[in-house]
């Protein structure tokens, strides 16, 4: 790459450790960015950091359940320690319940909010003031289709990931005469550890959701590096006027619909 788009940038990314998130650190990182990596997996998070550095890169672990709000404060205040200030933030971490609506227990419903919307609220929390003194700032949440359309034995995620959605228009309403952008990225499945936990829990739900069922719905599975590509590109100056807005990643599968 002949340009790289956040040289010393300060990037935080949840759910560094796997998947997407891991790619997202691992890309921004040989676009020059410093790369601070908050997830609940310690040995993949700091497998994830060490790749980086060994490829010349500069990055952190730091341990983090982002369901804890004292916790993402403490990396946070890790990350400004070490790094000075934070420049993009992109709130990846999460997971999926699959089941029957009516078996959905409370415990299941708050657990699931804790871990995909909550967690965006504390790390921006954290975050947004740094951004703000430092007079601007980019943040990309993962939302999904899931946010955008509905699917059976989902309702728990769906309802998850539509208030990722509007949060990140809020807070890009609430922040943009502060120079900070916020957008989203709505993937459809994605080859990750959450990706094939879905699947394989939508099959266990009686459902069948086999490779040509993926393919019908969206071609075929997407690779984690296709969601890092865009979510990189909404954190850069490349999107400077792009605010508030969702980019969908399925490869034409809710234009179908
Ligand atoms: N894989 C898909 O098909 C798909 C599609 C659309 C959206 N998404 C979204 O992507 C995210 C899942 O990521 P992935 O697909 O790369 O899978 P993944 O399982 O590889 O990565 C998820 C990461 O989030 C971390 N995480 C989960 N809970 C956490 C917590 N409480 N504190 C800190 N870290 C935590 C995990 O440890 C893991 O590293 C979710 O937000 C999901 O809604 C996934």
């Amino acid at each position: 790459m002949s340009r790289r788009r956040f040289e010393d940038q300060i990037v935080v990314v949840s759910g560094g450790a796997s998947g997407v998130g891991k790619a997202i650190a691992l890309k921004a990182s040989a676009e020059g960015a410093h790369v601070a990596i908050f997830d609940i997996l310690d040995k993949e998070g700091r497998e994830t950091a060490n790749l980086i550095r060994s490829a010349g890169g500069n990055a952190q672990f730091y341990k983090t359940d982002v369901r804890q709000q004292s916790q993402v404060r403490e990396s946070v205040r890790s990350t400004i320690d070490s790094f000075h200030s934070i420049d993009i933030v992109f709130n990846h971490a999460g997971t999926v319940i699959v089941k029957p609506f009516l078996e959905t227990t409370t415990k299941d419903w708050n657990s699931l909010m804790d871990t995909n919307v909550t967690s965006m609220v504390h790390v921006c929390q954290a975050t947004i003031p740094h951004m703000i003194s430092r007079g601007k700032g980019s943040i990309v949440n993962t939302c999904s289709i899931s946010g955008l359309t509905a699917s059976a034995l989902e309702a728990a995620y769906c309802v998850s990931k539509g208030a990722c959605i509007q949060l990140t228009r809020a807070i890009a309403v609430e922040f943009r005469d502060r120079n900070i952008r916020c957008n989203g990225v709505c993937p459809g499945f994605i080859r990750t550890p959450h990706g094939m936990l879905e699947v394989e829990s939508l099959v266990a739900q009686g459902q069948t959701f086999g490779d040509e069922d993926i393919a019908k719905m969206q071609g075929r599975i997407c690779e984690p590096n296709e969601v890092a590509d865009a979510a990189l590109f909404l954190a850069s100056d490349e999107a400077s006027f792009i605010n508030g807005e969702l980019l969908v990643i399925d490869n034409a599968a809710l234009a179908t619909t």
